[in-house]
């Protein structure tokens, strides 16, 4: 099958192109780099001994998006490209809404031009915003509470629209929980540009000796022990998991938005415990006040991703945190030291 992936050289995307590189996928990868570095990529077609095509280019750009679709004719997109750190979304919410909505209508009238009927969506549980109820199934009112979240549900919106009004079209709105961890390789992993916003490479970087101590955001939740409640997911079995909706969009056809996490919550405090265990030191840290925005607990319904993707999570947490380290302590700067 061929398959254009948007936003293929980041995080998420990159783990994902492994996984398509090794079930014999041709793939085009369209991303700025606006997030991510050509490093990933030169480390992918290494993992694989695979090569892709990769066109360096804007979502925002019609017709530079329109030239690549209509040029690679693929079967199917996968689309990953976009902006995605809530805080920022507060201060440039032009930007995101330029970005992840009007870069997605792009996406979708590029591929009208180039006939392709079936794009997998990178949404987010954020779409939920405040829990009425846990696990989060995908009956869950939409509410996001900052700009970021209301991106996503717009582009939710926007593609399912289009596959109503598009005959034999197929899309998937994956609503990812926390993707952590990295390839068991060491070779890919999440590189953030800056202080990272999310607990994992944020522990990651403690742990290598980039930052001092990790402040934990709150400890008088009502959790198990006070702190955060999240559920993490392996990023390897996210990437599996748009394997699984890429077949299942040939099979299917409307659109359908399925949860991907595990089921399982896991408190700040104990993800900090495996990370301890799994690096073989103390993670230095300190409480601090809750943030702003945060839930107590969030974890998803997976009933739908078994049933309709036969996918569920295969990885725990003591593998997110052996292969996050792997990848920290083999890479201490990030794809930067290439
Ligand atoms: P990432 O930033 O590592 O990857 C995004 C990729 O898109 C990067 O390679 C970036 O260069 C590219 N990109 C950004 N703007 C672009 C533009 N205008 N044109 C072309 N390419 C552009 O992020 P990720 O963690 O891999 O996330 C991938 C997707 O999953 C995003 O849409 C994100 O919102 C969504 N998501 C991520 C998480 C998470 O916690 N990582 C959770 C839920 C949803
Ligand atoms: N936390 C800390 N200290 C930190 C960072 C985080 O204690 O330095 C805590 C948070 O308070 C929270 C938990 O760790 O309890 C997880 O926080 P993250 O920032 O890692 O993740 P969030 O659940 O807040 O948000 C993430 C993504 C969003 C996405 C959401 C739902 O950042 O983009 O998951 O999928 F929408």
């Amino acid at each position: 099958m061929k398959v254009f992936v948007t936003g293929g050289a980041g995080y998420i995307g990159s783990h994902t192109l492994v996984a398509l590189l090794a079930a014999g996928h041709e793939v085009c990868v369209y991303d700025n780099f606006d997030n991510s570095s050509p490093v990933a990529l030169a480390r992918v077609r290494q993992l694989t001994n695979r090569d892709m095509a990769v066109v360096e280019a804007d979502v925002r750009d019609n017709d530079a998006l329109t030239r690549a679709l209509t040029d690679f004719a693929p079967d199917a997109v996968v689309h990953f490209a976009g902006l995605k750190a809530v805080g920022e979304s507060n201060d440039i919410p032009l930007r995101y809404y330029q970005t992840n909505v009007t870069g997605t209508m792009n996406l979708l009238a590029a591929m009208d031009a180039a006939r392709c009927k079936r794009i997998v969506f990178s949404s987010s549980a954020t779409v939920y915003g405040e829990a009425q109820y846990l696990p989060f199934d995908e009956e869950h009112p939409i509410a996001p509470t900052n700009p970021y979240g209301r991106t996503k549900a717009m582009a939710e919106s926007v593609i399912g629209d289009w596959a109503s009004a598009t005959p034999d079209a197929s899309a998937v709105l994956l609503r990812y929980f926390n993707p952590v961890g990295a390839h068991e390789s060491g070779r890919i992993g999440e590189d953030p540009q800056d202080i990272p916003n999310n607990l994992m490479p944020f522990v990651a970087q403690v742990a290598v000796g980039r930052r001092a101590k990790l402040s934990i955001f709150g400890d008088d939740y009502d959790t198990r022990d006070g702190t955060g409640e999240r559920d993490y997911i392996h990023v390897v079995d996210l990437a599996a998991a748009h394997l699984a909706a890429l077949e299942y969009s040939a099979r299917a056809v409307g659109c359908e938005a399925i949860n991907v996490g595990t089921g399982q919550g896991i408190t700040v405090k104990e993800l900090v415990a495996a990370y301890e265990a799994a690096c073989g030191q103390p993670i230095a840290v300190e409480i601090a006040p809750r943030r702003p925005g945060d839930v107590a607990s969030s974890y998803a319904a997976t009933t739908k991703a078994e049933r309709l993707l036969n996918w569920c999570a295969a990885l725990d947490v003591d593998d997110m945190c052996a292969n996050s380290w792997l990848w920290q302590s083999e890479n201490p700067m990030g794809f930067e030291g290439d």
